[in-house]
């Protein structure tokens, strides 16, 4: 990197120190080193932010991760339902949410009162949620799920009658593998993956004939039942680096690509919308890391007991069933 010399109004010259993303990075490692932070990433954050995280996966992986870190504190590169599972597995830690501002949509879609109405028009449902979901609304629900995890704990739920909520697009591949259960769904999902259509698909395959299509059961059924491999986003990852092929088009979150592309470098990526971003993902940056690690970023997550407790036994459930 080049340091620039720049002239200001008065004509004398002062050095414009930017840092580098890898100065930025160095002293984040030190500094999570120094006050005993254990940074969690989720798959969908920049490349810049998974080379320094302790832990990187998809939400299932992170929750476990979380329960068992060992640090005082926890630094969440991830959006605010990711966080408060760590607040909700780990109330004695301080964990710290890298920006503010980083929502997931589709967590936000249902509302508790909508859910009681359902739950009393379906009485003897299991009601399974989506991991992405509020605090409030996992207290009341049997048990969680993540996209890697879904199908083997719908699986292990010994009622046959399941309400599935909020992504009725994951809650449709659950129901296709696990055709002796009875599902219910509401109209919910990701506005992300949403985007992406059987149009797209088609275009994709017409440009990359070679190439195998993974796409993330996010998706509308209509793009799912096109693809080779349906998985979450460590899923799609672990596929394309196992596999024998050497190209891939990536239906889910477009970082995906990139952090694939970084992997194996010999193969190629390419996604299947360029519209597939997370917004609420891509809010996080080194800066906001580096703030968090000093001590001057952030939202520290505080839940209230009864929720946080309420909301506990949907997750356990989870870890337990989810093996
Ligand atoms: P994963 O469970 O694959 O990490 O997905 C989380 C998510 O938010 C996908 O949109
Ligand atoms: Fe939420 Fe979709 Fe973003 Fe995942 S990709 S965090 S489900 S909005």
């Amino acid at each position: 990197m080049s340091r620039k010399t720049t002239t200001t109004k008065d004509n004398d010259t002062k050095r414009d120190y930017t840092l580098t993303t890898r100065e930025l990075q160095d002293r984040i490692l030190a500094l999570k080193e120094k006050h005993d932070i254990c940074i969690l990433a989720h798959a969908y954050q920049s490349q810049e932010i998974l080379e320094i995280a302790d832990y990187t996966g998809d939400s299932y992986g992170l929750s476990v991760q979380a329960s068992k870190a060992p640090n005082k504190t926890i630094l969440m590169c991830g959006v605010r339902f990711m966080a408060e599972t760590v607040k909700i597995l780990s109330p004695e830690k301080k964990v710290i949410l890298s920006n503010s501002q980083a929502g997931c949509p589709m967590a936000e879609q249902l509302d508790p009162s909508l859910l009681e109405a359902l739950q009393a028009a379906n009485p003897g449902y299991t009601t399974v949620a989506y991991i992405n979901t509020t605090s409030e609304l996992k207290t009341m629900c049997d048990v969680c799920v993540t996209s890697s995890s879904a199908v083997t704990i719908v699986k292990n739920i010994e009622n046959p009658n399941i309400l599935f909520i909020p992504d009725c697009n994951l809650g449709a591949w659950v129901a296709k593998q696990v055709p002796e259960k009875n599902f219910k769904f509401v109209q919910g999902g990701c506005p992300t993956h949403l985007r992406m259509s059987t149009l797209d698909v088609t275009r994709a395959r017409k440009e990359h004939p070679l190439a195998q299509l993974l796409v993330h059961p996010e998706c509308l059924p209509a793009v799912t039942a096109l693809a080779d491999y349906v998985g979450s986003t460590t899923g799609i990852m672990d596929y394309a680096k196992r596999n024998s092929g050497k190209e891939f088009i990536i239906g889910t979150e477009n970082s995906i690509v990139q952090h694939l592309q970084y992997a194996c470098p010999d193969k190629r990526f390419y996604p299947l919308s360029k519209d597939c971003v997370c917004h609420n993902m891509k809010l996080t940056t080194l800066i906001d890391v580096y703030n968090c690690v000093q001590g001057k970023g952030g939202e520290v997550i505080t839940l209230d007991e009864e929720v946080r407790k309420g909301a506990l036994k949907s997750i356990e459930k989870m870890i337990e069933l989810g093996g």
